[in-house]
């Protein structure tokens, strides 16, 4: 293959553990897993949850690791040279522009949603108590230049971080966000352990209730568990091609998986003792449950106007260190390839998933109406086309294609399993991952 521009490796073993933990959790696991297991009946979609992340969701991180790590570069050049090192066809690359595609659309909309989470900093530190909360958001979302504003600082920030490199930009980033993020998540248990009803919101998450799962809640969870941990689009292929040759690729990923779990329940934890303890409902779904119903909470909990921001903040943070990894596959690529430098590769398609972003900005308020992919808005139509479509796409032909056509050396080159745990992996990865994820996307179309 061509000369591609070296991109460098992640500094330290823990680099790589923070930027990849950091790319799953976010708003998928703060505000998505809370309001998925509250509207599917709590502890039972808890557990199937749980069992899609190790027997989905692992295997098929660990693949996209293997590709990227022995490859060292964008996941269109890393599935180009797995393939051709293979002796298979250079066509598998398109598995990585499909990833390229998802990561822009996706950062599309997740900014225009984090966006809003950078707005409630502000007004959850600065009430107006003349407000519903319901209200309050309505005015926040139905003015379009507000929205665009936010959107526009979440971008612009994004790009300046990968601007400025894996090492000085991403690495540095979350060495020192992720730990905060801890800390703070932290707190807000703490919080729902004083203020709220910390009983009924553990027997809520951990006590299940089968009578409410039906074959949608398996769907739900398992499509939960895609997103949460960061697969189908190449954001973990691309971040393991910057791993060191002798960090372990099953423990690595065993603890990037289990923290991305620990964050979900955490955040679980934070959010339901605090809702229960004021009587309010956990199912009301959707974007109402953390701006609507959690911040109706926090306007009359004890010391509510130093949790409420410290909670959005959270939100802020987890979301900027996913949508650096829905980024950077670009960038990489373009960067690689010698077509431009990092830093204009990182602010051209920056502006173009904020163009995209537009979309979704005018679906809370002008365009609200307007319907595009049957009776979904912009918004909807991007999530459902990026989030239900092309990352389960993505799972499904990484899983096929290490599983049944890349040569087994190169893959045990990488994972140096013992014959027990690799034959285990081969098994998930061939039979178990395609026939699921193929499951969910049938359902989906
Ligand atoms: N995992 C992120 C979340 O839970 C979203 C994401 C998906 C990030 C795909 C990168 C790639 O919010």
């Amino acid at each position: 293959m061509e000369q591609l521009k070296s991109h460098g490796k992640w500094s330290g073993k823990w680099t790589f553990i923070l930027a990849a933990t950091g790319s799953a959790v976010g708003l998928g696991n703060i505000w998505g897993f809370p309001y998925m297991a509250g509207t599917n009946g709590g502890g039972a979609f808890v557990l199937i949850y749980l069992a899609c992340i190790l027997i989905i969701g692992l295997p098929i991180m660990m693949a996209e690791i293997v590709i990227g790590r022995r490859a060292s570069s964008s996941p269109v050049n890393s599935m180009k040279s797995a393939a051709l090192d293979s002796n298979r066809s250079s066509n598998w690359q398109l598995i990585g522009w499909g990833g390229l595609v998802a990561g822009i659309l996706i950062l599309s909309f997740y900014s225009v949603l984090a966006g809003i989470c950078i707005n409630y900093i502000f007004i959850s530190a600065l009430p107006d108590l003349q407000l519903s909360s319901e209200e309050q958001f309505s005015i926040t979302t139905s003015s379009a230049s507000n929205l665009l504003i936010w959107h526009t600082v979440f971008i612009l920030v994004t790009a300046g971080v990968i601007a400025s490199g894996i090492k000085n930009g991403i690495g540095r980033f979350v060495r020192v966000l992720m730990p905060l993020l801890g800390f703070i998540l932290i707190l807000m248990v703490l919080n729902a352990v004083i203020n709220g009803d910390f009983l009924r919101g553990l027997q809520f998450l951990f006590s299940p209730d089968f009578s409410q799962v039906n074959p949608q809640t398996f769907l739900s969870a398992m499509g939960q568990a895609f997103f949460s941990l960061s697969l189908g689009m190449g954001a973990i292929m691309t971040y393991g091609a910057y791993m060191s040759d002798d960090q372990k690729i099953l423990s690595t990923s065993i603890t990037v998986g289990g923290l991305d779990t620990l964050v979900a329940l955490m955040a679980g934890l934070a959010i339901f003792p605090i809702i229960f303890a004021s009587g309010l409902e956990v199912n009301s779904g959707g974007v109402g449950l953390v701006f609507i119903t959690l911040s109706q909470t926090f306007e009359t909990m004890f010391l509510g106007q130093v949790f409420g921001p410290l909670f959005f903040i959270l939100l802020v943070i987890a979301s900027l260190s996913s949508s650096i990894s829905l980024l950077e596959p670009s960038v990489a690529y373009f960067s690689e390839k010698n077509i431009i430098s990092r830093k204009s590769a990182a602010f051209i398609f920056g502006f173009l998933a904020w163009f995209l972003g537009i979309g979704s900005v005018l679906s809370f308020n002008i365009l609200s109406d307007f319907q595009l992919l049957g009776d979904r808005t912009i918004l909807d139509s991007i999530v459902f086309i990026g989030n239900n479509l092309l990352l389960p796409l993505g799972g499904l032909f990484v899983a096929i294609f290490v599983g049944w056509f890349m040569k087994k050396e190169l893959i045990q080159e990488q994972l140096q399993l013992s014959d027990g745990f690799l034959n285990t992996w081969y098994f998930f990865i061939r039979f178990v991952a395609p026939i699921a994820v193929g499951a969910i996307l049938i359902t989906q179309i």
